[in-house]
């Protein structure tokens, strides 16, 4: 197994702490949202519009089913993974569950720029972050096998304390 799994909410670092693991540790990057993408060969954005929310949940976990076979990996995780109960359960079977824990703060200056998250396309982008997130929060420690703060931090001290943790 030895693969390791990042959780964390939309804009928390995941893709980019990653990349950032790979490089030191040797082990290939599988981020979702992106290997989502290529298989259904149209944007995150397309999905929900043309599909719905729910379609993208489900291919998800379906997603996820196959990566059991991995060893190795860091795998980046779409921000609502954990949202279903079968999800967790099924990343534990996968790897350690990092979460990167990030304030409202943070999230927003990652994200303010960026117009891939269908979710986050409101006029109240803040407001809506500090939202998700309090419902999220419990679902991400309980998910999580280590927790990991991530604001005010840069990439390089993240990936040193997940290096030095497990
Ligand atoms: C989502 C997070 C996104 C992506 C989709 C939904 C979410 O991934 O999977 O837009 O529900 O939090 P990132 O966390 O990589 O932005």
């Amino acid at each position: 197994m030895s693969n390791i799994v990042l959780i964390g909410f939309m804009g928390s670092g995941k893709s980019t702490v990653a990349k950032a693991l790979s490089k030191e540790l040797d082990k290939k990057v599988i981020d979702m949202d992106f290997e989502i993408e290529r298989e259904e060969g149209r944007s995150i954005v397309d999905i929900f519009d043309e599909e719905g929310e729910g379609y993208f949940r489900d291919l998800e976990t379906d997603f996820i089913e196959r990566l059991k076979s991995k060893n190795n990996k860091i795998i980046a995780t779409g921000g609502g993974i954990i949202m279903r109960e079968q999800n967790v359960e099924l990343l534990h079977h996968i790897g350690t569950v990092v979460f990167l824990q990030a304030d409202v703060g943070h999230i927003y200056n990652n994200i303010k720029k960026n117009t891939s998250r269908p979710l986050l396309q409101v006029d109240d982008v803040q407001e809506e972050i500090r939202t998700r997130l309090e419902q999220r929060e419990p679902h991400y420690l309980k998910a999580a096998n280590v927790i990991i703060q991530t604001s005010g931090k840069t990439i390089t001290d993240i990936t040193n304390e997940i290096v030095t943790i497990l």
